[in-house]
């Protein structure tokens, strides 16, 4: 939702600011804008619509605007249709046109995140004479910072804090103030922000990948917490303004892992990481003492005493990693003995839950940012009950908030449809379901040892998978114009169903569905039409040919049936159209291969329907906002 950069050194900031905002494109996409200040003049504020290219082409890939000082931003519209005049950045005082040129503003800014208060805020700015050109809760925001500024004159530290402390939401701002040339001054709260620095220079962006051409030691801000950025030093404060000292963290990935690799999509570029990241993510919590293999989760803290202690399982995330709760809640129920319960973040942040006090709750998020999933961690703690949380962005809110959290080893992840990203925390979900299971006494040494090696077993398997990508290309061309795209599924085969139907439809725009395949006669095979396309995942021995039974009722409606199974399984010929084989595996652990195939199919068909694989229309990789 909407990335923010800034920078201050020595350079010229345009080039810089657009860099960093084409590194954060994922997170926005239908406008962008920059503010640049040259010496003590003004600001100079230039803003498009569209793409970040637009933007590059007017100031000429930023050789237009001198100075070195200067803030940016990508949007995706929350308050406000995508317009130059709600494009970021706003200005605190009046402004001509859509906001564009020199600004003698005090106060231009740059908002990622939702003011919920904003409108009640407006009235009141109104009442103090502030007039409004934009839609948005940002230009508020910016607007108030400029009365306290003015009103109580505690400088900008000040200013920021008692705005802080008056706005409802999220927010990561970052501001630059007309009588502080050389400077930004930036707060946070719910929304990522990081900052890095190196001799001479000093950045901030949404997400590392904008500033690791520059530096890998970067500043996390906390919550209400602000910060004060010139060439030479960055400062921390807190909301009393007290100075705040901060350990910088070195990034261990280098700039190539974000770029795309030769391959002409992220998404293609990440799908094909898979067979690594699940090794990297496996071999980070399995440990070998020499005689034998064991799961080790001293990394974050999870003790065999920890375990034996809880009763129950909740699991809370978002979109693709609600996708792998809804997996690892059939595992985990069956290797532990220990119920599980599956919500939706968003639902489960507002339901009167009734949530046992030897629970643990486990939230899923590739960004660690998702503001559903936090708010979902929060209410868990808020009721005293442990948390776990499975996470990709290293230092993120959810990581940090987290008692226990398992990190992925996926590396960035830029495609907004996730991939390898997803792969991995199914990867720790098992992990965690293997390790319980033996500490509950339900796995015997055996056991434990042959779930480890199909564990590990998992990304050469992967590695096969990718091997049959020319026949799904084929087959996605044939499917490219279809209307419905149908995915069914009984038990573990109905979660890889939800992510695939969910990887078609963000990506290819066709409408698509999952369904329980016992579900369909219920109402839903009214929809199925003479070519309508089926698609049926048959990877569990005992729900095999109740789904595949399930497939013909609707091949005699004229459904199409794609079905995918295990290698051997030949006889599926007979029923469906289309076959695809995946290597067998032990079946608890088999959506870490299903999946591969209907990634597959979904990035062939976008490609072959010429559609922005990477940037869907109307979404944004990490969704901060309610
Ligand atoms: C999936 O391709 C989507 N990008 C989306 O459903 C995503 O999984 C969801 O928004 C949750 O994001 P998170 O993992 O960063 O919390």
């Amino acid at each position: 939702m909407c990335g923010i950069v800034g920078y201050v050194g020595n350079k010229q900031a345009a080039p810089i600011l657009l860099e960093g905002l084409s590194k954060l494109e994922y997170r926005g996409y239908d406008s962008a804008g920059v503010a640049v200040r040259d010496g003590e003049k003004a600001a100079v504020v230039v803003k498009t619509t569209g793409r970040l290219k637009n933007l590059s082409e007017k100031i000429d890939n930023g050789k237009a605007l001198a100075g070195t000082c200067g803030i940016g931003h990508t949007r995706w519209a929350t308050h406000g249709v995508p317009s130059r005049e709600n494009a970021h950045p706003h200005v605190s005082g009046n402004c001509t046109g859509s906001g564009s040129g020199e600004v003698e503003s005090l106060v231009v800014g740059v908002h990622n995140g939702i003011i919920e208060n904003y409108q009640e805020l407006k009235a009141k700015m109104e009442r103090h004479g502030y007039v409004f050109y934009s839609q948005t809760d940002t230009e508020v925001l910016i607007k108030l910072v400029d009365y306290y500024y003015k009103k109580y004159q505690g400088g900008p530290i000040d200013a920021l804090a008692k705005t802080i402390v008056r706005v409802r939401g999220s927010y990561a701002l970052a501001v630059m103030f007309k009588d502080h040339p050389g400077k930004i001054f930036a707060a946070r709260k719910d929304s990522p922000m990081i900052i890095g620095k190196n001799d001479s220079e000093v950045f901030l962006a949404s997400d590392v990948p904008a500033i690791l051409n520059h530096t890998r030691d970067v500043y996390y801000i906390g919550n209400l917490e602000m910060a004060e950025l010139s060439p030479k030093e960055v400062s921390f404060y807190n909301l009393d303004g007290d100075k705040v000292q901060k350990e910088v963290t070195t990034i261990e990935w280098d700039a190539e892992a974000a770029e795309k690799g030769g391959f002409e999509h992220f998404m293609m570029k990440e799908i094909h990481e898979q067979p690594k990241v699940t090794m990297d993510t496996l071999k980070k919590y399995i440990k070998d003492d020499g005689k034998k293999k064991h799961i080790d989760f001293s990394d974050f803290g999870l003790t065999k005493e920890d375990i034996e202690g809880f009763s129950q399982i909740y699991i809370a995330a978002c979109g693709s990693a609600w996708h792998v709760g809804m997996q690892a809640q059939y595992v985990m129920e069956e290797l532990t003995d220990i119920p599980v319960r599956v919500e939706l973040a968003s639902e489960f942040r507002y339901r009167k839950n009734k949530l046992n006090k030897n629970a643990l709750v486990i939230v899923i998020s590739q960004s660690g940012e998702t503001a559903d999933s936090l708010a979902a961690l929060r209410l868990a703690k808020e009721n005293g009950i442990k948390t776990l949380s499975i996470v990709n962005v290293v230092g993120s809110s959810i990581a940090r908030e987290t008692d226990y959290c398992m990190y992925t080893v996926a590396g960035p992840e830029i495609s907004v449809a996730t991939t390898k990203a997803y792969s991995c925390q199914l990867i720790c979900a098992f992990l965690l379901a293997v390790e319980m299971g033996k500490v509950k006494g339900l796995i015997d040494d055996k056991k434990y040892a042959y779930y480890i090696e199909e564990l590990l077993s998992i990304p050469s398997k992967i590695e096969a998978c990718l091997e049959n990508k020319e026949r799904i290309q084929w087959f996605a061309s044939k499917y490219s114009n279809a209307r419905d795209i149908f995915f069914i599924g009984r038990g573990i085969d109905y979660a890889i169903c939800l992510e695939g139907s969910l990887k078609m439809k963000e990506i290819s725009y066709i409408h698509s569905e999952a369904y329980a395949a016992g579900e369909l006669k219920h109402g839903t095979i009214s929809l199925i039409e003479d070519g309508t396309l089926v698609v049926g995942s048959l990877t569990q021995a005992d729900l095999y040919e109740k789904t595949l039974s399930n497939m013909m009722e609707c091949k005699s409606r004229g459904a199409y049936l794609m079905g995918i199974t295990t290698f051997g399984k030949y006889d599926v010929e007979d029923s469906v159209n289309f076959a695809v084989y995946i290597p067998k595996v032990d079946e608890h652990f088999v959506g870490n291969l299903a999946i591969i195939p209907l990634q597959l199919l979904g990035y062939y068909i976008s490609v072959s329907r010429g559609l922005d694989v990477d940037k869907p229309r109307n979404l944004a990789k990490s969704v901060t906002v309610e």
